[in-house]
This record gives structure tokens, sequence and C-alpha cells, in this order.
């Protein structure tokens, strides 16, 4: 984990409300795909680093993409090439992707997209069935990314403005006898992860799946508990030292 001052090189809207932004760092550090980044806003007055999953590393460059919610991502969204931000990074544990695991499933909706395409990109010598679900086609973004790093993609909306009026749960649960994964890799909304974590129980689906959670942050390093999530055996764990990639069953959704 390293903390550096990084260049803004460009930060754009790619979609309704959403932004990616490239940022040099002074040196090269080693990502793991879901691992995730603490980044200054840029207002002094903002204490706390906002985090975000690493979508790309090129480099020194590293791009990640997020979501206008408050006042921190209304704040990085005014940042303009050259200006200077704090950043620490790489944060947590990323996905541990097993050898044998040569057939994968990426399940992604909304926001969970983006370190789910950082898998996809940086993990070789495997085949990637995509499934990624948007609210609408005005929010849908980097289908294009995602259609070049997998073998397979399916796009849905909530809305049937592109691909299926469906969810990305579903689009691959309707595929899954076809595909029989080895791995199953997801990052979403809770309500969509639930749905994951449930329909694999109902239909008595036994392959390995990783989920990335979200959790409100403080630190983003492990020392002040605000991410604490339930463990499915009873203890707790920090979604951003402990994770935030968790076996599905070992985590209560
Ligand atoms: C591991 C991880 C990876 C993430 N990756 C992405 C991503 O790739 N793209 C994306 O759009 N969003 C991502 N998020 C969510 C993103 O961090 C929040 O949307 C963002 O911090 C909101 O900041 P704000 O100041 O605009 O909102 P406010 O609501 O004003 O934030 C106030 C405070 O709450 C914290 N906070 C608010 N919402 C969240 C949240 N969901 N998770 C953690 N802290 C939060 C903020 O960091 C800040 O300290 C991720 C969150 C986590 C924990
Ligand atoms: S955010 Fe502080 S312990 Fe996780």
């Amino acid at each position: 984990m390293k903390e550096l001052f990084c260049t803004v090189k460009s930060n754009s809207a790619i979609a309704r409300g959403i932004f990616a932004m490239t940022i040099t760092l002074p040196e090269e550090v080693q990502v793991r795909g879901g691992q995730f980044l603490n980044i200054s806003t840029g207002n002094p007055a903002h204490l706390l680093k906002r985090p975000f999953g690493i979508m790309r590393k090129d480099g020194c460059d590293i791009t990640f993409c997020y979501q206008l919610k408050g006042e921190g991502t209304m704040c990085l969204s005014k940042a303009k090439a050259g200006d200077e931000l704090a950043v620490t990074l790489p944060l947590g544990n990323g996905f541990a992707i097993p050898d044998g695991a040569k057939k994968i499933a990426v399940v992604g909706g909304g926001v969970g997209i983006f370190p789910l395409l950082s898998v996809i990109e940086s993990v070789k010598g495997r085949e990637f069935y995509s499934y990624i679900g948007f609210r609408g086609a005005e929010y849908a973004c980097l289908i294009d990314d995602f259609k070049a790093a997998s073998k397979q993609l399916t796009v849905v909306t909530d809305d049937g403005s592109i691909g299926a009026k469906t969810n990305a749960v579903s689009a691959f649960l309707s595929e899954y006898e076809e595909v029989q994964p080895h791995l199953i890799i997801s990052c979403g909304p809770p309500v969509m992860l639930r749905a994951l974590k449930s329909q694999l129980k109902e239909r008595g689906i036994s392959t390995p799946c990783l989920v990335s959670l979200e959790e409100r942050m403080g630190c983003g390093i492990g020392a002040c508990l605000v991410c604490v999530c339930k463990k499915s055996d009873g203890s707790n764990a920090r979604v951003c030292k402990d994770g935030p990639v968790f076996d599905i069953n070992e985590v209560e959704l």
C-alpha cells in the first residue's frame, strides 16, 4: 500500500452521472483486479478520501469510474488534467482467481461493473462469459471494453432499452447450464448480490462464487471499523481490509 500524490490525466463523463478519471502515479504499483484506491476529492474540507474500484492499470496510469453521489464525487468531477490529488493504493484483497478456473462467469450491475473489468482485462488465458446490467441506455457504459475482453457478452437493462428487459443475475442463470462456469465473480448493488446468493442456493448450484462488497468507509485501511460486515459464522469482517472480495457463502448479504 502506498500513499502518493498523483496527477489527473483525464476526467470526463462516460454516461449519465458517471465519470472516468485517469490518474498518473509518480511510480508504478502492482494491482490485482478487484482492489481499490482511496482518493482525495480535491477539497481540503473533505477529510476522508473516497474509495473506488481500480478499473484499469496501464504502467503508471490508473483509471477508475465513479457515479456522482454526494459532495465528494461532485468535487472530483470538477478536477482538471494537471490537478494533483492524494491517493492511497492498492487497498483490499481483490479477486484471487484459481488456476483451474478456465471458464469464468462475470455478473455485474451498475457501478459494480468497474472492478470486474479490471479482472477480465488483466487475468490472461481464461474464457470470460460476462453478464452486465444497467438501469437504462443512458447509464450504459464500457460495453465495447467488456466485449473486447469477454468470450461472450450479454447486456441487459431494467427498462429493456438495451438487450433484454431483465437483470444480470437472471440473464446469467438462464444460460448457466450452457456455460457451466468453473467460477462466478460478481459485483453490484446489495439487492443484486442477495438475489444471486439465494438463486444459487435455490438451484443447488455449488460453483465457487466470489463477490465484491461495498460498505460505507472511513479510513479504508482496517483501523476504524466503519466498514464491518457480518460473516455467516457470526464473526465480523472489515470490508476494506479483509475484503472487499469474499466467498459468497462466507458473508451475510
Ligand atoms: C471498496 C469500494 C469500492 C467502490 N468502488 C466504486 C466505484 O468503482 N465506482 C463508484 O461509483 N463508486 C464506488 N464505491 C462507492 C463510492 O465510494 C461512494 O459512492 C463515494 O464514496 C461517495 O462519496 P460522496 O462524497 O460523493 O458521497 P457522500 O454520501 O457525500 O459521502 C459521505 C461519506 O460517506 C462515504 N460513502 C458514501 N457512500 C459510500 C459507499 N457506497 N461506499 C463507501 N463509502 C461511502 C464517503 O466516502 C464519504 O466519506 C465504492 C465503495 C467501496 C467501499
Ligand atoms: S474503513 Fe476503516 S476499518 Fe474499514
